[in-house]
């Protein structure tokens, strides 16, 4: 294998440098490249999830007494940070389960109100499942079609083919701002100006793009943002739904029970002001405080840094890879921290096995995106994908283990 080009490549910001030994999950001789799939914790979160069960655990919403004020605070705390993390505000945002969660409240709420027969829903072919089957169960509910935009020969968005596709009829767009396969980075601008030029509403799903690119919704144009906290250095089990103030305050509610009432009789229930009355029952309270310590973690280092960071290894990794005549790399070459790959005739699965004794753990298989698959034509891809810890010796691990696969298969 040739040298990688160090510092020659790209300069990293120092406190970059050093946060491998934040992360105790993440032993200095293993490589973990599969962030997208899931982050691993910086020490500031497990401490932060640690302390709120240990010290500070109560209800929030209901307790009269201070402990549960102060955790009421700590956790509307959170829902202010998380909205700020992407430039919205705390009444326009709802705590979800993740950006599955968010989706299908959208689909279940806004869209159940909204979408009529006849009606299209505008997605693109690379989507993940999460932005594919709330909008197939609403569209079979209501007699509506879904329209797919095409994909450029590298892999992005094609943002005129798209615009071509929004009728009188669509009524939404739905699109990845990070491409979970791929790694390519939409122009939500672009697509949120064609969607409101022919009056369809703009979701953008940001699971890939909050824990690696800088997010605005308004400078975006988005109505509706969704994120999952667990791969943004968070826990598991919380995430975000934004959308803009007038449309989240005119959406039906979801779950009905505790907490989303403002008045419940028998005969009649009136319901909560948004966001509440989007969260029925007790919340994920110390989800919300760890996310808030991850966030505080993130904008501590700055997600330009983060990003930056992950495109100057991707560009390594891209370069080692493309040395190597077996191997076949999808995707834009300017993506954000993900690159999708494949070797030879050998089984995505196989490579991840041999990368994975190696001390290497990539993800393997359809990344819960088939459509996207089918389009590539192939049944599955190896995929790395970086994050703030990741390091040059990483992609060095990852590079031997793939020579030592080529190797093994001949
Ligand atoms: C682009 C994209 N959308 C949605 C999801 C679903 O996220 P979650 O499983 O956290 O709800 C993922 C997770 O892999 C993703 O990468």
């Amino acid at each position: 294998m040739s040298t990688l080009p160090l510092a020659a490549h790209h300069v990293l910001p120092p406190r970059l440098l050093d946060v491998r030994g934040e992360f105790p999950g993440v032993p200095a001789d293993w490589a973990y490249l599969d962030a997208a799939a899931t982050s691993q914790k910086p020490r500031a979160v497990i401490e932060a999830i640690n302390r709120a069960y240990a010290q500070d655990y109560a209800t929030v919403h209901r307790g009269v007494y201070a402990r549960s004020a102060h955790m009421t605070e700590a956790y509307e705390a959170a829902r202010e940070a998380a909205a700020g993390f992407i430039g919205g505000a705390a009444d326009e945002a709802v705590f979800v389960r993740g950006a599955t969660e968010g989706i299908n409240l959208v689909a279940d709420t806004w869209g159940e109100q909204t979408i009529g027969e006849g009606d299209r829903i505008l997605l693109s072919q690379l989507e993940h499942h999460s932005n594919i089957v709330p909008w197939r169960m609403l569209a079979d509910r209501k007699g509506a079609e879904i329209d797919v935009a095409p994909l450029t020969a590298d892999g992005r968005i094609d943002e005129a083919a798209l615009t071509a596709l929004i009728g009188p009829r669509t009524k939404l767009v739905a699109v990845a701002h990070v491409s979970n396969v791929l790694g390519g980075v939409a122009d939500i601008r672009r697509i949120a100006d064609a969607a409101h030029a022919k009056g369809a509403l703009l979701l953008v799903d940001g699971c890939q793009a909050a824990p690696r690119v800088k997010v605005d919704v308004r400078a975006l144009g988005a109505d509706f943002y969704v994120w999952s906290g667990h791969k943004l250095y968070g826990p598991t089990g919380i995430g975000l739904l934004w959308a803009r103030r007038e449309i989240l305050a005119a959406m039906p509610p979801w779950q009905g029970g505790g907490s989303m009432i403002d008045d419940v009789r028998f005969e009649k229930v009136t319901y909560a002001a948004a966001p509440q009355r989007f969260e029925a029952g007790t919340p994920h309270i110390v989800g919300a405080v760890g996310l808030h310590a991850a966030i505080r973690w993130v904008e501590d280092i700055g997600i330009e840094a983060i990003d930056a960071h992950e495109r100057a290894l991707l560009a390594i990794t891209r370069a080692e890879l493309g040395h190597l005549n077996s191997v076949r790399l999808f995707g834009p070459e300017d993506s954000a921290g993900i690159l999708s790959f494949a070797v030879a005739d050998v089984h995505p699965h196989d490579v991840a096995t041999i990368l994975d004794e190696g001390g290497v753990a990539i993800r393997a298989g359809h990344h819960c995106a088939q459509p996207l698959m089918r389009h590539l034509g192939v049944q599955a891809t190896a995929r790395a994908s970086f994050s703030a810890h990741s390091s040059e010796a990483d992609v060095a691990r990852l590079v031997k283990g793939i020579e030592r696969t080529m190797r093994i298969f001949g």
